[in-house]
């Protein structure tokens, strides 16, 4: 049986890359992207999938107001391409609770930070701001609230005294590009195992 993977986006799509090299490389294995949607027309990310000759979706939330509608439109595209596990990868909304309930532990989001700190946006400069020495990423499953589910695989940097926002953010996203196909691969595998907050891994 293949997984189909459906990825959600809203913006340059580097992690989308990560994911499409690493379906195609055999790294995650029995694997496809089915379709990659956005809700930004012009997102690079779809440019991306379609010189992958994956399937690319815009959904226009403007088109489908109030924010139900534009969740129903993403049902009915992720059904389509009998999804079995959905990645937000930069997608910059939050999804309620009807898509949550859909495809519950079985919606992946990769975040710029050590969760459960700097939650939302701007992570990487709220990280810099607070003056922590250690940032990083997590892989989550994703709930009804912001940046709040359980976690599945982490990884820590170091903040150097000269990091900027950029600096900072372009190390924690090489790391970015290696937990969350590892994550991935994991589900394929079979091999996440959600006990309440819990994830073991098997
Ligand atoms: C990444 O930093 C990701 O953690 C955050 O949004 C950014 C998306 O970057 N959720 P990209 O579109 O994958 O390049």
């Amino acid at each position: 049986m293949t997984l189909n993977i459906a990825v959600l986006i809203s913006g340059r799509g580097s992690n989308l890359q990560s994911i499409i090299d690493n379906v195609e490389s055999g790294y995650i294995p029995n694997a496809c992207i089915s379709v990659v949607i956005s809700d930004k027309k012009d997102s690079y990310g779809l440019e991306r999938a379609m010189n992958h000759g994956i399937n690319a979706v815009f959904i226009d939330p403007a088109a489908y107001e109030p924010k139900e509608h534009f969740e129903n439109a993403l049902l009915d595209v992720l059904a389509k391409f009998s999804t079995d596990v959905l990645l937000l990868a930069g997608f910059m909304r939050i999804l309620g609770s009807n898509v949550i309930k859909a495809y519950s532990n079985r919606i992946m989001n990769i975040h710029p930070a050590l969760l459960p700190s700097f939650k939302g946006l701007h992570a990487q400069k709220q990280a810099l701001d607070y003056g922590v020495k250690i940032a990083g990423c997590t892989v989550h499953f994703v709930d009804e609230g912001m940046d709040s589910g359980p976690i599945i695989l982490q990884k820590s940097v170091p903040v150097l005294d000269s990091d900027t926002e950029d600096s900072l953010s372009e190390r924690i996203l090489a790391q970015e590009h290696i937990i969350f196909p590892e994550a991935v691969k994991l589900f394929a595998e079979g091999r996440l195992d959600v006990k309440g907050r819990r994830v073991h891994i098997l």
